[in-house]
């Protein structure tokens, strides 16, 4: 039930700390080590490549959830949209694993992947939120990610909760695999949960943001590099299901090949800098869409935040800023969808599992 809440959203949005200290819990062993299967620690460990296969939210999160896997485990990934994989398979390595991600295992694209390739023999791991769905019983195994219901037809809590137990994941295979590993994804993961509380917190702020910039405006633009662009398709999504406003995600040293020449006067553009590679070269993009008149507002991290940053998030680890810089996104669509009367939870067109391809 939403209880007080005016619309499931804001309510899921708000649980996303509580969601991530139960992941902790659930994963975590007696002696603080992480608890994961056997047999998914070694189908993991020994795939030479892994597919995460997903649609829409999910696999923005299988974006995120490549960089991880291979920036901490080691292991090549490649993510695909369920929907192409199904018509469009590429070469597949050797001894490949599949991993679907789908908050409520029902998405017919996926399916169609899951089938086919466990046809072909291959091995198969679902992370989703309903263990007992169709994705989760037809898949050899699951990881569950504890997110609990989620009514709202955009989803929020649950990206946040798939980008968690894919990090625990990843540095489960990697210590299972003997590499290094000064990250402690179950003692980081606390630090984002305080994290994401800083926003859930400050409601107004961004309230204030969505009003400012999103009222009128016919479209929007989100940009980021690396990680960041990822969150940044995901932002763009948010926005568009549930405020009808044109937005796009896209990698801020891609604009100039092209889609720079979209940015009007006041075009509104939002900037996610949290990456130390990279949050530089942002900046600079940015520079470069507000000479051409964008109305700008960044949102950054402590340690590489300026002055005029609007937005600016605790710092927490590099690999994990998705799950807390989502937020200020995900309550920007939802204030910027109140104030344009649309219906937050159910949006036109949409359905919340999509059971057809
Ligand atoms: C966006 C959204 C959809 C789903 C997509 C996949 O807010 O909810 O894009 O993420 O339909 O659904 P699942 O994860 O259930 O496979």
């Amino acid at each position: 039930e939403k209880g007080t809440y005016p619309h499931y959203m804001l309510k899921e949005i708000d649980e996303q700390p509580f969601v991530i200290r139960n992941i902790i819990t659930k994963y975590k062993d007696e002696d603080d080590s992480i608890k994961l299967d056997e047999e998914v620690r070694q189908a993991v460990q020994s795939a030479d490549r892994i597919y995460i296969i997903a649609a829409g939210t999910s696999y923005h999160a299988g974006l995120v959830g490549k960089e991880l896997l291979e920036k901490i485990a080691n292991i090549p990934v490649e993510t695909h949209i369920a929907s192409e994989f199904l018509y469009n398979m590429p070469l597949l390595s050797k001894k490949p694993l599949f991993i679907f991600i789908s908050q409520s295992g029902e998405t017919a694209d996926s399916r169609g992947v899951l089938v086919n390739v466990k046809k072909l023999g291959h091995q198969t791991l679902t992370i989703t939120n309903v263990p007992g769905s169709t994705l989760s019983r037809e898949a050899e195994y699951t990881l569950h990610t504890y997110a609990g219901p989620e009514i709202a037809v955009a989803s929020t809590k649950a990206y946040t909760a798939q980008m968690a137990v894919l990090a625990i994941l990843a540095v489960d295979t990697a210590r299972a695999s003997g590499l290094e590993m000064d990250f402690d994804p179950l003692q980081e993961l606390g630090i984002v949960a305080n994290a994401m509380e800083i926003f859930t917190e400050q409601k107004d702020v961004l309230e204030e943001v969505a009003r400012d910039y999103l009222s009128v405006s016919r479209n929007c633009f989100f940009i980021g590099r690396s990680m960041d662009y990822h969150v940044c398709m995901e932002g763009a999504l948010k926005l568009k299901e549930i405020s009808y406003i044109q937005a796009e995600g896209f990698a801020g040293g891609e604009l100039k090949h092209g889609t720079i020449a979209l940015i009007e006067e006041g075009t509104p553009v939002i900037g996610l800098a949290t990456q130390e590679k990279v949050h530089l070269n942002l900046r600079g993009n940015m520079k470069e869409v507000v000479a051409r008149g964008a109305y700008p507002c960044m949102i950054s991290m402590e340690g590489f935040q300026e002055d005029d940053d609007k937005i600016v998030m605790p710092k927490v680890h590099d690999y994990l800023t998705p799950l807390v810089s989502v937020i200020p996104m995900q309550l920007i669509s939802y204030y910027a969808a109140l104030h344009r009367g649309c219906d937050v939870d159910k949006p036109r067109n949409l359905a919340k599992s999509v059971t057809v391809e």
